[in-house]
């Protein structure tokens, strides 16, 4: 059945008001959420966006870890996923055991994880990182603690490949991954560049591509002023300004190798730039479980709550306010 999508959408924003809840919304998300929300962003600026929330309800359209995010920096708000099952195969490719075994293994190493982690993981955790700060991160962990810090960085393999490859240092990196970004192969990069020779790039890190892609500038196959490395909310960015900046630019293709939805905010930021997927199947199904009607019933009937434990949420609160001091 074809839902009436902007009655649905009156219908979320007079329940918002009702029950005083700050919509919140991922960059992935269904274009009909994204409408509706509050604040659409990447995972940093999600985290900050909570942690300045003065509504009584956070209504989270992400995924769990996000949630739980938001959760652990308002612990006295209530925070509302329209689909608990929205999950992420990054976050479940490492477990606290598994993280506390690796530390045995490292005794003094600094732990760093990306945000796409359980609650558990990160109150494991000295410091958290989104790919909007990854290596700010990092570089602010060599400055704090010497040029021989040994680094623990997890879960997403190919982010701790960008880290290495962008401060020149080594770590010891996980062997996790995004399965949607993982699936953006070099193939398809070769395919788009000769479909539309001249795009910019822009190139989400944890993307199975991104190694090979810095290879191709570092060998002078791509021009490295049309690549760009950024997080979903750095994509909005290079839109916003580019759209600025279209009379004088020649460029007028992008090519964007990220989850799809992705490309409603950029068109919508920059409609004079022709926006393409790297990889049209790159869709995180996860994602695309939250759907206006069940935003509706979770803030209709205040279901589905994300809270985490206090005693974890303590520790994992650590990790988070460093990296947003650090950003
Ligand atoms: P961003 O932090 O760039 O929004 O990425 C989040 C994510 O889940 C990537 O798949
Ligand atoms: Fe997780 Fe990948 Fe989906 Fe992002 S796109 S939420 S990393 S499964």
């Amino acid at each position: 059945m074809l839902e009436n999508i902007p009655a649905l959408q009156d219908e979320v924003r007079a329940l918002a008001r009702e029950r005083d809840a700050l919509i919140l919304a991922h960059n992935y998300q269904l274009p009909e959420i994204q409408d509706v929300a509050d604040y659409v962003g990447d995972s940093l600026g999600l985290s900050q966006r909570a942690a300045r929330a003065e509504r009584e309800t956070i209504a989270f359209c992400g995924v769990h870890f996000m949630a739980e995010t938001a959760s652990i920096l308002c612990p006295e708000k209530r925070v509302l996923i329209p689909d608990l099952d929205a999950g992420c195969s990054l976050a479940e490719s490492i477990t606290a055991a598994q993280l506390r075994a690796w530390k045995v293994s490292h005794p003094g190493a600094i732990v760093v994880m990306y945000v796409n982690t359980t609650a558990a993981v990160k109150a494991e955790t000295d410091y958290c990182c989104t790919s909007a700060n990854a290596v700010k991160v990092v570089q602010h962990i060599y400055r704090e603690h010497g040029d021989d810090a040994e680094i623990l960085f997890g879960p997403d393999m190919f982010l701790g490949a960008y880290v290495e490859r962008v401060t020149g240092r080594s770590m010891h990196v996980w062997d996790g991954e995004c399965h949607v970004h993982a699936g953006i192969r070099p193939d398809d990069i070769a395919a788009v560049r000769a479909a539309h020779p001249g795009a910019d790039f822009l190139i989400h890190p944890e993307c199975g591509c991104s190694t090979s892609v810095m290879e191709y500038v570092a060998a002078g196959d791509i021009s490295s002023e049309g690549v760009h490395m950024l997080s979903t909310g750095g994509m909005l960015r290079y839109a916003r300004e580019r759209s600025r900046a279209a009379k004088e630019s020649a460029r007028d293709t992008a090519v964007v190798a990220t989850e799809t939805g992705m490309l409603h905010g950029l068109r919508a930021a920059a409609p004079q730039i022709d926006f393409v997927a790297a990889n049209e199947a790159a869709h995180c199904r996860y994602m695309k479980l939250i759907t206006l009607p069940k935003l509706r019933d979770s803030l209709r009937d205040a279901v589905h709550e994300v809270k985490v434990p206090q005693a974890i949420a303590a520790r994992a609160r650590v990790p988070i306010e460093r990296m947003v001091a650090i950003s």
